[in-house]
């Protein structure tokens, strides 16, 4: 029997479209020989849509007209498994869809990358590709990624993060601190985002302002580091999990601009069709055997020391004046799965997909050997009033 997957795609994020097209990439390279594929797209206001037209990228021109074609869904739990049911069915329209063994997000950004869908997968005690809740929402907060990287020996850049609170109350006070504890010119991110929104770098006082207040239209917590002046950039997707995992080839994406901006990303040398795959890149990156082997070794380490799994892309940044590596971000789902970078190292992008649905599948049979209830209830002899002076001390 074909192995039921569920293609997850789209979301309430600023990245939306450009999940739409990692989305749709991977519901078109999964191998129908082993599966058996249902995609459900997430609108901008976070409902699930199946239909027909739901797996057609020229459709998305006109999302409203596509929403109207299509019919809102929902999953729940049946059994073991997992069942997808058409929310308002109709006469001649049955509710259940049908069932899933596999769900494969591939979401980007807020409110769905940043652990989101994973708990709602974990919630329904779906088998789902890619990382946890908790890999998946360090791996959103810029932040947070750096604070255990830091911790676990893998190189990162200080940085220095502020509230809107604060920046509200007193942006003199966030302007001097930063002035105080970091030189021009700084770099000002917010601190979930991805996609270089609302990214700019700031080379004395009135562009910080700018750059703050233009990262706090996006986030309540903004980050703020010293800006590499002479940069490259190498990025390196890891595939696997806690047991073992391997990197991909590196690859060096070219900016236009100051920063690799969201047109560079998805927008240049392409019609915009292309998602991540069409950044102007060099593959395999142009820099020494050395610093190739030192990223790989630090991109297992990092991808190990925040827990993940699946296909992840861990983004470093080369001070050329220095020569100091330093660890950037982490993607949880990459752009187009990163599958260009594995393609080259003779993994094609169905045989990737393939190993992220066994890892899913792996991940599922390791959980089901962990104990999650007592065979006790504790409710069979408590009533509420007997128990009011119960203190419930372990807990
Ligand atoms: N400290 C830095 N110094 C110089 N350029 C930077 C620095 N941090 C980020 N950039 C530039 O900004 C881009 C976007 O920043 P990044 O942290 O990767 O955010 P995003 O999650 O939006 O991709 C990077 O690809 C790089 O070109
Ligand atoms: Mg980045």
């Amino acid at each position: 029997m074909k192995i039921r997957v569920c293609v997850l795609f789209g979301g309430r994020s600023v990245e939306h479209e450009i999940s739409v097209i990692s989305g749709l990439q991977a519901y078109n390279s999964l191998d129908r020989q082993k599966y058996e594929v249902t995609a459900v797209y997430i609108s901008k206001s976070g409902t699930m849509y199946c239909g027909e037209r739901i797996s057609d990228i020229g459709a998305y021109k006109d999302i409203d007209g596509l929403l109207r074609d299509s019919y809102p869904v929902a999953m729940a739990r049946d059994g073991d498994g997992v069942k997808l049911l058409r929310l308002e069915p109709g006469l001649f329209k049955k509710p259940l869809i049908g069932y899933i063994d596999v769900v494969l997000p591939v979401v980007h950004g807020t409110n769905v990358e940043d652990g989101t869908a994973a708990g709602y997968l974990n919630m329904l005690g779906a088998a789902y590709a890619g990382c946890d809740i908790l890999s998946s929402s360090v791996g959103m907060d810029k932040y947070a990624t750096k604070l255990i990287l830091r911790e676990s020996g893998i190189p990162v850049l200080d940085c220095r993060v502020y509230t809107v609170r604060e920046y509200d109350t007193n942006p003199m006070s966030v302007t001097a601190s930063v002035e105080s504890e970091l030189s021009y010119p700084v770099i000002v991110k917010p601190v979930n985002l991805g996609s270089s929104v609302g990214i700019s770098v700031a080379r004395d006082k009135e562009e910080l302002v700018s750059a703050l207040e233009e990262a706090f239209r996006y986030s309540r917590r903004v980050l703020v580091e010293r800006a590499i002046s002479s940069l490259t950039e190498i990025n390196c997707s890891v595939l696997g999990d806690y047991d073992s995992c391997e990197t991909s080839l590196l690859e060096r994406p070219v900016s236009t601009e100051e920063i690799l901006s969201y047109s560079d990303k998805y927008i240049a040398g392409s019609k915009g069709s292309k998602g991540m795959a069409s950044t102007k890149r060099v593959i395999p990156a142009d820099i020494s055997l050395e610093t190739t082997r030192a990223i790989e070794e630090l991109a297992k380490k990092a991808f190990t020391a925040l827990g993940c799994c699946g296909v992840a892309r861990l983004d470093f940044m080369i001070d050329n004046s220095s020569g100091s590596i330093y660890l950037n971000e982490i993607n949880t789902i990459p752009g187009s799965l990163s599958f260009y970078l594995w393609e080259p190292k003779g993994v094609s992008y169905s045989e990737l997909l393939d190993r992220l649905i066994s890892l899913a599948l792996k991940r599922r049979r390791d959980d089901s050997s962990i104990t999650y209830t007592f065979d006790t209830n504790v409710l069979s002899n408590v009533s509420l009033q007997g128990a009011k002076g119960a203190k419930l001390g372990g807990k």
